[in-house]
């Protein structure tokens, strides 16, 4: 059974794509199957998984521009790392050309519905698809949304607000049509240092608790990523951090991550 999980935030920089790259990788390494799905134009999952490319042959674009004539299995290429194929580890990349297609695509019927269609082809290839959304709430979003079985919403201290959240709360339950959607917020970037930013946001992540009510389905994780130089210098030598830095403490922070994921896709399932 395969589950695909949009991370998710219409904030940029609060560690989307950052996620992506480190939960696919241990994803990989504790052996399930693993397509992570760009989203977003700049392409910077891409890159990374990739190991280094910034051009490709084909792209989520194409799925977009051409949903009939295009097959899924011709966008998808092997992950990267150190110039070795990541086992278990697969990518669709996008590129810029994304941006442009979107925007034609908002005349045609069931537009919300092209990347799911999509995935349904894979039926059972992958055990766990990750979208790596962009920073805004459009259709390549809205298609996330109704593609998604689960959403991870990545929260950090430095530009969190509780109205973005219900902005977003508000749009996921308007597009899967009810209101125990299954999203988990967790926080990234926790710096130990800075106890104001922290109790602030433990706060507000309360309110969220509260706010999710008779929403079992839903909830703040108990992980968090840490801030850590070495997250940033792995992406921008493009790699997952647990190849840049095994050791890293942080490396520990996405496995705990990983393992609490896998529980909720564990229930979800149930
Ligand atoms: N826990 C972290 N510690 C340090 N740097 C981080 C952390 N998470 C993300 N970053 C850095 O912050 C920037 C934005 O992260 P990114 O994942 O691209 O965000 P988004 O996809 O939401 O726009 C990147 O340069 C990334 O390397
Ligand atoms: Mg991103």
């Amino acid at each position: 059974m395969t589950t695909t999980i949009s991370v998710i935030n219409q904030k940029g920089g609060v560690g989307k794509t950052t996620t992506v790259i480190n939960l696919a990788a241990r994803f990989a390494e504790l052996g399930k199957r693993v397509l992570a799905f760009d989203l977003d134009p700049q392409g910077n999952l891409s890159t990374v998984l990739s190991g280094g490319r910034y051009e490709f042959n084909m792209t989520v674009a194409d799925l977009f521009d051409k949903p009939k004539r295009v097959d899924i299995q011709a966008t998808i290429i092997q992950g990267e790392a150190n110039k070795e194929p990541i086992p278990n580890l697969y990518l669709v990349p996008a590129d810029i050309r994304l941006s442009k297609v979107i925007e034609q695509s908002l005349t045609q019927i069931h537009r919300e519905r092209i990347l799911m269609r999509h995935l349904d082809k894979l039926d059972g290839q992958f055990d766990i698809i990750l979208l790596d959304c962009p920073p805004n709430l459009s259709l390549t979003s809205t298609n996330a949304m109704m593609a998604a079985d689960m959403f991870l919403i990545p929260v950090d201290g430095g530009s969190f607000s509780l109205n973005g959240l219900a902005d977003l709360l508000d749009a996921l339950e308007e597009v899967k049509e009810t209101e125990n959607v299954p999203y988990f917020a967790f926080r990234n970037e926790r710096a130990k240092q800075n106890k104001l930013i922290n109790e602030f946001l433990d706060e507000q992540l309360k309110g969220l608790r509260d706010r999710v009510g008779t929403n079992d389905k839903s909830g703040v994780l108990n992980s968090c990523i840490r801030r850590e130089e070495s997250i940033g210098q792995a992406s921008v030598t493009s790699m997952p951090l647990r190849y840049y830095r095994p050791s890293a403490l942080a490396t520990m922070d996405y496995k705990e991550l990983a393992t609490e994921v896998l529980n909720k896709i564990n229930e979800l399932q149930r």
